[in-house]
């Protein structure tokens, strides 16, 4: 039996859990799991492996056939179910939200539900909406008169208005489009950062999962864990060919995310200022603000006006944030036109330059002395 365990306080404990349907499908096959507190814990596989089963024996939408799950320590079959569900707050794909009430009425729900006056579940609604990025306006519009990215933050919105510490979130972003579901990824980093609930997130979209989960927990089909592990060691060390499979290719580049540039040193590189005078050059530079701030690159060879200004660059890569993953540091240096990657410092101003060469050299002495 494949075992994900974690020391310290767990929130929700899946021991031994099976599920058998009726018609004899066996969704789960023994599963132990168990998702600490405060951190986001990702279910991944693909379709039909009983991430929903798994997620929905938490608030006893459906009962294990064997094992136990517990929230807090508690068996979930000692709780009432209605009260349960209302200490987990539970976001669905395409919201599920109620398509009868108003943004804000779906969001005060379960506050009302709960005994607060309208009036204080929908001031916190409104609270809410701002919070997950929406505008005031759209608190009186229908579901139906709302974007599908918009509809999500909804549901997010609701799952939140009880303040429940867990939250359970079952595909909730994969019905909207790749650039709108980045963004609601984000949000929902930014959120976690601020709320540090206790998440258990279900999805098929690996990039998803490698970007949201402190923990991922990749199922086969039958309810099967097949490794459960951080990110960084999912794509290093995939537990079978099963795992390497559905991570993908790229595995090697993506887990660059991972790995730190503490020890990358950026270089001096020869830069020119906006709105003053350049004189030609054989060397790339680096076109700065006056704040220092990268706005682009001259070309070998150009100068030579009375005032540079942005007109006579070359559009610049992507930038690389001074500590941050390496990955960004072998993008920016891949990106630029002059094969010099930019790293900035928290302002934005340019720290100097590293080549794609410089990032793999720096990857090949840690490989070295580990
Ligand atoms: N009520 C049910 N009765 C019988 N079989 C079911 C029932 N619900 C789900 N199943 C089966 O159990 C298995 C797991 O289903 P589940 O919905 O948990 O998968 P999933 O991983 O969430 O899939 P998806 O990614 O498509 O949402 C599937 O084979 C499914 O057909
Ligand atoms: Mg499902």
């Amino acid at each position: 039996m494949a075992v994900c365990d974690e020391k310290g306080a767990r929130v929700i404990e899946f021991q031994a859990v099976r599920k058998q349907y009726g018609n004899g499908t066996v969704a789960v096959e023994e599963l132990s799991l168990s998702v600490p507190v405060g951190t986001v814990t990702v279910l991944v596989g693909p379709s039909g492996c009983g991430k929903t089963t798994l997620m929905r024996m938490v608030n006893r939408m459906i009962e294990p056939s064997s094992g136990s799950v517990l929230v807090d320590g508690t068996d979930v079959r000692q709780r009432d179910p209605a009260q349960l569900r209302r200490g987990i707050g539970y976001v669905i794909q395409q919201a599920g939200l109620f398509p009868h009430r108003t943004v804000l009425d779906n969001i005060a729900t379960v506050p009302i539900l709960d005994g607060q006056t309208r009036r204080a579940a929908r001031a916190r609604a409104a609270e809410l909406l701002d919070r997950v990025g929406l505008p005031a306006e759209l608190a009186k519009r229908y579901p139906a008169q709302l974007s599908g990215g918009q509809q999500q933050r909804v549901g997010v919105a609701r799952a939140l208005a009880a303040d429940p510490p867990v939250l359970l979130m079952d595909e909730p972003f994969s019905a909207v489009d790749p650039v709108v579901r980045e963004g609601l990824q984000d949000e929902l980093l930014r959120l976690q950062d601020e709320l540090d609930k206790t998440v258990l997130f279900v999805t098929h979209d690996i990039d998803e999962a490698i970007k949201l989960g402190e923990k991922v927990a990749v199922l086969r089909q039958g309810g099967h864990l097949a490794q459960c592990a951080e990110p960084d060691e999912l794509l290093a060390e995939p537990a079978d060919d099963f795992v390497t499979s559905f991570v993908g290719r790229d595995r090697g580049y993506r887990r660059l995310s991972f790995v730190d540039s503490h020890d990358l040193k950026p270089r001096p590189v020869p830069t020119v200022e906006l709105g003053t005078a350049v004189d030609p050059s054989d060397q790339w530079r680096l076109a700065v603000d006056t704040e220092g701030k990268p706005r682009g690159w001259l070309a070998p060879g150009h100068g030579a006006e009375a005032v540079l200004s942005e007109k006579s660059l070359v559009a610049g890569g992507s930038l690389h944030q001074q500590d941050g993953p390496l990955r960004g540091a072998l993008d920016a240096a891949l990106s630029a036109p002059s094969g010099q990657g930019v790293v900035v410092d928290s302002e934005g101003a340019s720290l100097g330059v590293v080549t794609a060469e410089e990032v793999l050299a720096l990857l090949e002495r840690r490989r070295a002395a580990s």
